[in-house]
């Protein structure tokens, strides 16, 4: 038993998509959240920029004495396949390998696409991981850099006429190419899965990365006997580096609006 709280990162609000899955399978696990908002988006800059960001990131989460690190961005998932981040003693995962994994037990046709920031794509993580497990798998790898901006927006809405078109635009080579699953690579993506979903009909099997990190996350505490002795819902305990009103606003969206959490900023060094 361990009742420390598990850290979880991303640049923005997009891994909170792996909290939200959280709280559901792991209740009364204790959460720490950093949005490194400051910076966001990390997915244009170079691997040497996310990698340092990456190292502060994870060093914010060593002195608040973690059980575990959750990177739940994709773009950091996808650097430190070469500029590793974790020692080697330490509970981590990325949201890369989970991911992968699914789309690969999803995939019927072995088509899988991967939707992601410029760096993910560029770095070819996701092909090297889908390939370790299928061989002859064909990926289509598609960079989407407008989907950030629209979910730290807001533009969200299944309806949402702006985020349709620019949806379509990038999606159409997902249909031309008869993908059946789609790895939606960046954390901030599955909170435009209504309006992808739509696109790409019901036959192609969206992945989460998010949710995927969260499931490996309960089997990895489980496996090392380090879930929470608590008996009450976990405590959740926001940070991000930028204005508190606009993160809580983004927060209140995607958790709802009774987070029954604390937000505050802080600086990374
Ligand atoms: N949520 C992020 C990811 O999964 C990052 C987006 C960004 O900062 O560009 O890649």
């Amino acid at each position: 038993m361990n009742n420390n709280a598990i850290g979880v990162f991303d640049s923005g609000v997009g891994g909170l998509t792996c909290v939200s899955e959280l709280q559901k399978i792991l209740p009364h696990e204790d959460i720490i959240y950093l949005g490194d908002t400051a910076r966001i988006p990390y997915g244009t800059k170079s691997k040497e920029t996310v990698f340092e960001y990456a190292k502060q990131d994870v060093a914010f989460f060593r002195k608040h004495n973690v059980k575990m690190i959750i990177v739940a961005c994709g773009t950091v998932s996808a650097v430190m396949m070469t500029y590793p981040i974790f020692e080697n003693d330490e509970l981590s995962s990325g949201v890369l390998y989970p991911a992968v994994k699914a789309a690969c037990e999803a995939t019927k046709n072995k088509r899988i696409g991967v939707i992601a920031t410029s760096a993910s794509i560029k770095s070819g993580g996701y092909g090297k991981a889908i390939r370790e497990i299928i061989p002859d798998a064909k990926l289509v790898g598609q960079a989407c850099p407008m989907f950030v901006p629209l979910v730290e927006n807001g533009y969200t809405d299944r309806d949402n006429e702006v985020a349709k078109i620019i949806a379509r635009d990038y999606l159409q080579v997902m249909i031309d190419e008869d993908v059946d699953t789609l790895i939606m690579g960046c954390t901030h993506y599955p909170l435009l899965k209504d309006i992808i979903g739509d696109i790409l009909g019901n036959k192609v099997s969206l992945i989460s990365p998010g949710a995927e990190a969260a499931k490996y996350a309960l089997n990895a505490l489980t496996e090392n006997n380090m879930l929470s002795a608590n008996n009450e819902n976990g405590k959740l305990e926001l940070y991000c580096t930028d204005s508190v009103e606009l993160f809580t606003e983004n927060v209140k969206t995607i958790l709802g609006s009774d987070i029954n959490g604390e937000i505050f900023r802080t600086t990374l060094k």
